[in-house]
């Protein structure tokens, strides 16, 4: 195993452990008998022992996602496309956003700047979209990378009277890194200095060609003003999710990605959370990251209780012990025994190997501190 303790290690050799302690320290290193071992450590000594090891990730056991993902899914169903809305600071992600909507999110913000990731659900034609609203100032880098990373589709937004903006391109970096399909929103359209062409062949410079001048990106124009090319714009998303054939297994315990976190008063940790796959239901047992618990409620978009989350649907998760890391994923398990179990056994990890970390010291080091 290439996480293995001293004494592990020289149990499953048959030597003693004072052995394997003077082997590394003639190679200069003061370990304990209840240290883990690096992999390099590993191989050193085999070959001083003349044995063979084979080196598994310890994590394995613990990877509750990776036992998760290879339990194929028998049983699919076509789930909602989850499109994440990316793009300079002010361009109108959240207006555009608002318009689908039909409610009126950007007013309430706080200087009208987008400050974190909300998650959202409409209904076009009979068929659900979910959206993921990222900010576009600069400061929020990582919650755009994250967007990306959790979606099937990204809108970029470009002000069609501002033009590309170094938030332009790094969402289309982003987009491009995560290997998503993307849509060209050309917003403000009803803006009397609204130049649509400017925008397409700033973009149409940087490789991003549109279909209309024989490229392959779809560009729709829009005003989140007027509600001008929004059903375009939805028609051109729900194509895309079409070509895409996206599925998922309804009749599995869940799997959620976080999108954002944060301690509540009155409610404690809560989590926005995307499923995955399978349906995560009020009672059900997860673990999310470091944290663990059992759903207590769950919010839609519109802050009512529901009772359950299917694939792609977006809500808000109270119920977990403490505020797990966005960008976690959260599964459902069987039961409160299997969930802490498993909580315990991983924290125990991570706990030693953090201990470890912190109490093996070098000679060299030890020569500093003489
Ligand atoms: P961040 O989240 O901070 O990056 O901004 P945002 O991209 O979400 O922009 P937001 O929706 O907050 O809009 C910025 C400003 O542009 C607001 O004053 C909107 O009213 C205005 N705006 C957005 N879309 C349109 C549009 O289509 N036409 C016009 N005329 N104004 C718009
Ligand atoms: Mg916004």
């Amino acid at each position: 195993p290439e996480d293995c303790r001293v004494y592990e290690f020289a149990e499953k050799v048959g030597h003693s452990t004072g052995e394997v302690i003077k082997i590394l320290f003639g190679l200069g290193k003061m370990v304990t008998k209840n240290d883990f071992l690096e992999k390099d450590e590993i191989e050193i000594l085999a070959d001083e022992f003349g044995v063979e090891v084979e080196t598994i990730n310890p994590l394995d056991e613990l990877d509750y996602v990776a036992a998760y993902d290879a339990i194929p899914d028998e049983y699919l169903e076509e789930r909602p496309p989850v499109i994440t809305i990316m793009g300079h600071v002010d361009h109108g992600k959240t207006s555009l956003l608002d318009k689908i909507r039909e409610t009126k999110v950007a007013e309430r913000e706080a200087g009208g700047i987008t400050q974190h990731v909300g998650a959202y659900q409409v209904e076009k034609d009979g068929k659900k979209i979910t959206f993921i609203d990222t900010p576009g100032h600069e400061a929020f880098t990582e919650m755009r990378a994250r967007g990306a990373q959790a979606t099937d589709i990204v809108i970029i937004v470009v002000a069609a009277d501002d033009g590309v903006k170094p938030q332009t391109i790094e969402a289309l970096n982003h987009a491009k890194a995560a290997e998503v399909p993307m849509v060209i929103a050309i917003n403000k359209i009803d803006k009397p200095d609204a130049n649509p062409d400017m925008v397409k062949s700033q973009l149409a410079e940087l490789g991003y060609m549109p279909v209309d001048w024989g490229g392959e990106y779809e560009f729709v124009e829009v005003s989140a003003k007027t509600g001008q090319g929004i059903d375009d714009l939805l028609e051109t998303i729900l194509l895309q999710a079409e070509i895409m054939e996206l599925k998922a297994n309804p009749k599995r315990n869940a799997k959620a990605v976080v999108i954002e976190s944060s301690l509540e008063k009155g409610r404690g940790p809560v989590a926005t959370v995307i499923v995955k796959n399978g349906t995560l239901h009020v009672g059900d047992h997860v673990i999310c990251g470091r944290t663990f618990g059992r759903v207590r409620t769950i919010l839609n978009d519109l802050g009512k209780q529901i009772k359950e989350l299917g694939p792609s649907d977006p809500g808000v998760v109270v119920g977990l012990n403490e505020v797990p890391d966005a960008g976690e994923i959260m599964v459902a398990m069987d039961s409160d025994k299997q969930v802490r179990e498993l909580a315990q056994k991983r924290a125990e990890y991570l706990r030693q190997k953090e201990l470890s970390k912190s109490t093996k010291v070098t000679l060299d080091e030890l020569g500093n501190l003489i």
